[in-house]
């Protein structure tokens, strides 16, 4: 192993591409921060206790996937595997429920970390976007977060993605389907581990990729029979309020999502250009996520969108970004005066908010001027000895490639105009 290797199933974010890392969260976050939803952050870990009461103790998330630590103190700490706890957590601890103002609308960005065998598109620490509405039943809130997803999606220029929708049913249907669909598949031909999941968690085999499982499957009670008449009204309204806004949706009743909190709607975004890892997003209604971490009821409903895995959408479909170049003004020094002095006329330029980059270190005309074009500035500032003995500096300007002298005096004044 090379001692510059980051550890595995991690990978860095260097320029040029973490501008569109950048970019994306910035995108995902934007129909939030517009939609009354505020900016709230959690510390990277937690008691590990609130994953495993809030995420569940039957999920390979808490089971196999956390990062946990005791500390020299004798906590017992894990690296946060999602959001959706913590943040229930910190509002709990703030009382922002008791403010008198429901939903209580918070979204997050973060780096998330699960110890999941890595390959393309599933890495150990990896990125989320999200976005929480804690406190209130409405379908409408429902219909508000898959709709700001897609809105955000769609204006990063991403087609190909499609939203899976499915409902869980809630405390008082879902367990006399769990009940139905564990007594069918306690008659299967099934192995070991797949037995012990059934006890414990027995949705999740629905989700059993293998085909030989999938093909006893087929006569397996369907949960959409099970819903509660208050489960299928509250679904029906969601469907209708998202037809209604023309976005378009699958419904998926294989849908089961990997953690345990969820009731009700539960959604995914996939991309069809990403090979297996293809969920870019998912998330759904937790109506008893407060009360199992021992808060008050609280009906919420969020999702969380995957950074690296929109990121790869986004080349998978050949979508580029129009990221405008973050450097306009590039100076290049001819010797020692030149550089006292253009250094000055570069901090002037920052101080005018103009985005200005200096060639550092002395270099010759040729090596600084490659910068200067590798900067994507408009304009380059030239100047050494015989140019301040004229009291000029060079402009020029990167685009038309037309050069002219300008007072030195002047030359900010004029960047600034000329770059409106
Ligand atoms: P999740 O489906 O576990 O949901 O994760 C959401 C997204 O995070 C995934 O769709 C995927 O894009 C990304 N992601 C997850 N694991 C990895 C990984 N190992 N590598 C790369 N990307 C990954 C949640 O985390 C819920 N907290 C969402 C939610 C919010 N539900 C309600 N509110």
């Amino acid at each position: 192993m090379s001692t510059f290797q980051a550890p595995k199933g991690t990978y860095d974010l260097t320029p040029p591409r973490s501008a569109t890392f950048l970019a994306v969260r910035e995108a995902i976050s934007a129909p939030l921060r517009d939609s009354g939803y505020g900016y709230i952050e959690t510390p990277g870990f937690e008691n590990v206790e609130l994953f495993a009461r809030g995420v569940g103790e039957s999920t390979d998330i808490v089971t196999k996937e956390m990062y946990t630590l005791t500390t020299k103190g004798g906590d017992q700490l894990a690296l946060r595997p999602e959001g959706t706890a913590s943040v229930l957590r910190a509002a709990l601890e703030a009382n922002l429920h008791k403010a008198g103002n429901l939903p209580v609308k918070l979204w997050y960005s973060g780096s998330y970390y699960r110890y999941e065998r890595p390959q393309a598109g599933r890495y150990r620490h990896f990125s989320q976007v999200g976005a929480e509405a804690i406190g209130t039943e409405d379908p409408a809130l429902d219909a508000e977060l898959i709709i700001l997803a897609d809105q955000a999606y769609r204006s990063l220029g991403l087609r190909q993605f499609r939203i899976l929708l499915n409902s869980l049913g809630d405390k008082e249907c879902r367990p006399v389907y769990r009940e139905a669909l564990q007594s069918f598949l306690r008659d299967l031909d099934l192995d070991e581990e797949t037995r012990r999941r059934i006890e414990i968690n027995p949705l999740r085999v629905l989700d059993d990729k293998r085909a030989d499982v999938q093909k006893q499957l087929t006569d397996a009670p369907k949960l959409r029979d099970y819903l509660c008449d208050a489960c299928k009204a509250y679904h029906e309204e969601v469907r209708a309020l998202l037809t209604a806004a023309g976005v378009a949706f699958e419904d998926d009743e294989k849908l089961v999502r990997g953690l345990d909190y969820y009731t009700r709607t539960t959604f995914e975004f996939v991309h069809d250009g990403l090979g297996s890892q293809s969920a870019v997003g998912g998330g759904g209604r937790y109506d008893g996520l407060s009360e199992m971490i021992g808060g008050p009821e609280l009906p919420s409903v969020g999702w969380a969108l995957g950074v690296d895995r929109t990121v790869l959408a986004l080349e998978a479909e050949g979508v580029e970004l129009d990221l405008p170049a973050t450097t306009s003004v590039y100076a290049v020094p001819l010797g020692e005066e030149a550089r006292r002095v253009l250094f000055g006329v570069v901090t002037e330029l920052r101080r005018a908010g103009i985005a200005a980059d200096f060639a550092f270190g002395g270099r010759g005309l040729k090596g600084a001027m490659k910068s200067a074009n590798r900067s994507g500035a408009r304009y380059t500032l030239v100047a050494g000895e015989r140019d301040f003995a004229e009291g000029v500096v060079q402009l020029k300007d990167m685009e038309s490639g037309e050069q002219s002298a300008v007072p030195l005096a002047e030359a900010a004044a004029e960047l600034a105009k000329r770059l409106g």
